[in-house]
């Protein structure tokens, strides 16, 4: 576990990392989410699908897709990955709306992206891999509008207790395993999985939003404490 102390991870190791998981990654994650993922943005999507929407970390594009089907008008993908964007693009060339999809190379610590230029912004299993994350929580709060909603849907730290006993092992043994079977990428997988034992709280990352001056924020467990929806809105 330690190698993949949170401090210790550098944004070029995730770059390569989700550069050779990118063509394997949709089917990993949904067999060891079970499932949970999709309804994770889906309740993310209900919440800021509306009007422009900046999909933060939008990786193989999914948040994105799930926006477009809530109602936004248009949806900007952000990401460091073009690996991840490939597939992405892929995968909503199909939809009727791909046209109001754009894909822009960048990184969510600094977006290119001027102040107040979307009306809601999301991201979905980012927030606990990036190094920056006051710079990140920073950038979506200045390109958001005024009166427009935030939402980070993620696996944060395991909660306390019985479950999160039971989670950690399916942690350490199972997740590892689907990696290595399905993606063969077995170390890839070991870090996902060190990573949720190693991150801040989903009550951490409310503060985080709050002080970084977003209101009415609430952190919305999922699957008894294993994943939360963080809501809030630009005062
Ligand atoms: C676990 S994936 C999540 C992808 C997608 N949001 C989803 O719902 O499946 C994390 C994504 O964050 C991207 N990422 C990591 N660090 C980033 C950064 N600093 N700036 C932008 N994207 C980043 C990765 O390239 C990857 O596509």
């Amino acid at each position: 576990m330690s190698t993949f102390a949170r401090a210790s991870v550098k944004q070029g190791f995730l770059d390569d990392l989700y550069g050779r998981i990118a063509r394997r990654y949709d089917l990993v994650n949904y067999v060891q989410s079970l499932g949970m993922v999709g309804l994770m943005r889906r309740d993310a999507a209900a919440f800021v699908g509306r009007g422009v929407v900046l999909d933060a970390g939008a990786g193989s594009g999914d948040l994105a897709a799930v926006c477009l089907g809530a109602g936004a008008s248009r949806v900007v993908c952000l990401d460091r990955s073009p690996e991840m964007f490939r597939v992405a693009r892929a995968k909503l060339a199909s939809y009727e709306r791909a046209g109001r999809v754009r894909f822009v190379l960048g990184d969510v610590a600094r977006m290119p992206f001027r102040d107040g230029a979307v009306d809601n912004v999301g991201s979905a299993f980012l927030f606990r891999n990036i190094p920056a994350t006051d710079a990140a929580v920073g950038e979506m709060r200045r390109v958001l509008k005024a009166g427009g909603r935030v939402v980070v849907a993620d696996v944060f730290a395991p909660p306390k207790g019985l479950t999160g006993a039971v989670y950690r092992i399916y942690l350490n043994v199972m997740v590892p395993l689907w990696g290595r079977l399905i993606a063969r990428e077995g170390v890839a997988y070991r870090y996902l999985s060190a990573s949720i034992q190693n991150c801040f709280s989903a009550a951490e990352l409310a503060g985080r939003l709050a002080a970084a001056g977003f209101a009415d924020v609430r952190a919305e467990p999922k699957f008894f404490g294993i994943a939360y929806v963080v809501k809030g809105r630009s005062p």
